[in-house]
C-alpha cells in the first residue's frame, strides 16, 4: 500500500521476510483502539469530519470481529488495519486516519499497551504465588529442617521460614514490575515517524483517552526507544532467575536421596522405559525456559546497542522475544501456584535428618556465650565437641562428661556448665530460642506470616487501582466512538 515511490512488488520470499504480520496479532487489538483514539482525537480538533470519523469508527469497530488474513500481501498490521479501513470507510474518509501518525509512533504505542497489560497480568499472577507460599508456610511453621549453606547442612530451621524468603523474593519482583509500569505506561501517538506533525494534533488527549499516565514527550525518543522494553525483559529475567532457584530446590528435594517433598502426579512425566520414574520435568523446564528468556533480553540489549537514532526495522525483530516472555513467565507462575498448593511435605524425613546432624552445634556455642565466654572460645569448643561426636560415632548429647572435658582444654570453662547446655539444647529448643528479627524462631514465622497477609493485600488494591483506571479510560473511549458511530 506504501510502495507509491517503489517500483516492483516484494516477491513472495522477500515478502515473508520482512512481514511482522505473524507477531503482529498479539497488538492487533491495540492498534484498532489506538486507532480508535487517534480518529476521535483527529475529529475533536477538526482535523477531519464527523463524517469522516463515523465511516473510520465504524469500520475500526467492524474490524474486531475480523479474523486478520496473514496471507494478505501486507507487512504489518498497521497497513492491513489501514487498507481494510479504506477499503470499507472509502478513500475519501478512511486514507485521513494515518493523518499525523506513523508506523514508527504507532508499533511503539501498541508494544506499550500490551506490555503494561502484561505487567498488571503477570503482577496478579506473582500475587498468587505468593499468597500460595504464605498458605504454605501457615501450615509449615513447625515443620522442622536442615538450612544449608554451600549445600551443606548448616542450621536447623523451618518450612514455613523458607517458604516465606521465596514469599519475599518474590515480592521484590512484583515492586520491581510495579515501578517498570511507570515508564511503560506513556504514550508515544503523535510524535510521528521522528520529529512530529505540523497539523495541530493534541497529543495529552489520545494519551489520555487510552489511559496513559504520562507521555514520551520528546518525539525522537517516543519513536526511537526500546528502553522500556529491555527493562520490562530484564526485570522477568530477574522473576524468572528466582523461579528457577525454587525449582532447583524442589528438584533436589524431591529426589529419593532427599524424600523432603513429593510433587503432585500432574507437574511429574514418566519414562518411556523405566516404570518406577516420576520426573519433575516441570520444574526442570523452568529452568530451560529461564534460559530462553535470558537470550531474549540478550537478543533486545543486542539489537538495540548499536541502533543509530530513530526507528530502525531490526526493532521489529524484538516483539517476538516480548510476547514469549511474556508467556512463558505467566505459565510458569500459574503453574507454581498450583504445584505449591498440592506439595506433600515429608515433615518426618525433614525432621529426622536435621535431627541426625550436629545442626545444634550453633546453638552450644551461642549458650555458651550467655555464660560470658567469648565467642571465638565457644566455636573452638563446639567445634571439638562435633569432631568427638564424628570419631565416636554418636550425637553430642551422648557425649560422656570425660569425652566433654577435651573440649574445655586449655581453656578455664567448666565442663559441667558445657555438659548441662548439651543436655539442654535441642532442635527445638533451639528454634525455641532463635528470636532475631526475621529468623528461623517460631515466633518470628507467626509475625511474617501476618506481615506478608498485610502486604499481599495492599499490592492486590494498588493493581486492581491501576486496572480500574486502565479498564475506564477505554470504556469512556468505547463510549464516544459509539456516540459518533450512532
Ligand atoms: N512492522 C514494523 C515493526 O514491527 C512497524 C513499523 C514500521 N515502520 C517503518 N518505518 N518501516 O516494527
Amino acid at each position: 500500500m506504501y510502495r507509491s515511490r517503489l517500483g516492483n512488488d516484494l516477491s513472495d520470499v522477500t515478502l515473508d521476510y520482512v512481514s511482522s504480520i505473524n507477531d503482529d496479532s498479539e497488538i492487533a487489538l491495540y492498534d484498532i483502539l489506538g486507532s480508535k483514539a487517534h480518529t476521535l482525537m483527529l475529529y475533536q480538533k477538526n482535523i477531519i469530519t464527523k463524517n469522516d470519523a463515523k465511516k473510520i469508527l465504524s469500520a475500526l469497530e467492524n474490524l474486531k470481529k475480523e479474523k486478520f488474513d496473514s496471507s494478505s500481501g501486507a507487512e504489518d498490521i498497521h497497513e492491513l488495519i489501514e487498507s481494510l479501513i479504506i477499503k470499507k470507510a472509502g478513500m475519501a474518509s478512511g486514507g485521513k486516519m494515518h493523518t499525523a501518525r506513523s508506523r514508527n509512533d504507532q508499533v511503539a504505542l501498541d508494544i506499550r499497551m500490551k506490555i503494561r497489560d502484561d505487567i498488571n497480568i503477570i503482577c496478579n499472577c506473582l500475587l498468587d504465588s505468593i499468597e500460595a507460599l504464605v498458605s504454605v508456610a501457615k501450615n509449615h511453621q513447625k515443620t522442622i529442617m536442615p538450612l544449608y549453606t554451600h549445600l551443606q547442612q548448616a542450621q536447623a530451621g523451618l518450612f514455613s521460614h523458607y517458604l516465606l524468603a521465596h514469599a519475599d523474593v518474590l515480592s521484590r519482583d512484583f515492586q520491581r514490575l510495579y515501578g517498570t509500569f511507570e515508564r511503560v505506561n506513556q504514550s508515544p501517538l503523535g510524535a510521528g515517524p521522528i520529529g512530529g506533525t505540523s497539523i495541530p494534533i493534541d497529543r495529552h488527549s489520545t494519551a489520555k483517552m487510552l489511559g496513559f499516565d504520562d507521555l514520551v514527550e520528546n518525539s525522537i525518543d517516543a519513536t526511537s526507544t526500546r528502553d522500556f522494553v529491555a527493562e520490562y525483559v530484564a526485570m522477568i529475567s530477574i522473576l524468572m532467575t528466582n523461579l528457577s532457584r525454587i525449582s532447583e530446590d524442589f528438584i533436589l528435594w524431591s529426589t529419593s536421596e532427599f524424600s523432603f517433598i513429593e510433587l503432585a502426579d500432574e507437574f511429574t512425566s514418566p519414562s518411556s522405559v523405566m516404570p518406577q520414574k516420576k520426573n519433575p520435568d516441570v520444574l526442570e523446564l523452568t529452568r530451560g525456559k529461564t534460559a530462553e528468556v535470558i537470550g531474549n533480553l540478550t537478543a533486545i540489549l543486542t539489537t538495540i546497542k548499536g541502533l543509530a537514532s530513530g526507528y530502525g526495522r531490526d526493532l521489529q525483530q524484538i516483539k517476538s522475544s516480548i510476547w514469549a516472555t511474556s508467556k512463558i513467565s505467566i505459565s510458569t507462575l500459574l503453574i507454581l501456584k498450583s504445584m505449591l498448593l498440592t506439595l506433600k511435605v515429608n515433615e518426618k524425613q525433614m525432621k529426622k535428618v536435621t535431627e541426625s546432624s550436629n545442626l545444634i552445634a550453633l546453638d552450644i556455642a551461642e549458650k555458651l556465650v550467655q555464660e560470658g565466654i567469648p565467642f571465638r572460645v565457644t566455636h573452638k569448643i563446639s567445634g571439638i565437641l562435633v569432631q568427638l561426636s564424628h570419631n565416636s560415632k554418636k550425637p553430642i548429647s551422648k557425649l560422656t562428661l570425660s569425652e566433654i572435658k577435651k573440649s574445655v582444654i586449655g581453656t578455664k570453662v567448666d565442663p559441667k556448665i558445657v555438659s548441662k547446655i548439651i543436655s539442654s539444647t535441642t532442635v527445638v529448643s533451639s528454634l525455641k530460642n532463635r528470636t532475631s528479627f526475621g529468623s528461623s524462631g517460631y515466633d518470628e514465622q507467626k509475625r511474617m506470616i501476618s506481615d506478608r497477609i498485610q502486604k499481599i493485600n495492599n499490592y492486590r488494591t494498588a493493581i486492581t487501582n491501576r486496572e480500574n483506571k486502565i479498564n475506564s479510560s477505554i470504556e469512556n473511549l468505547e463510549k464516544q466512538v459509539k456516540e459518533i458511530i450512532q
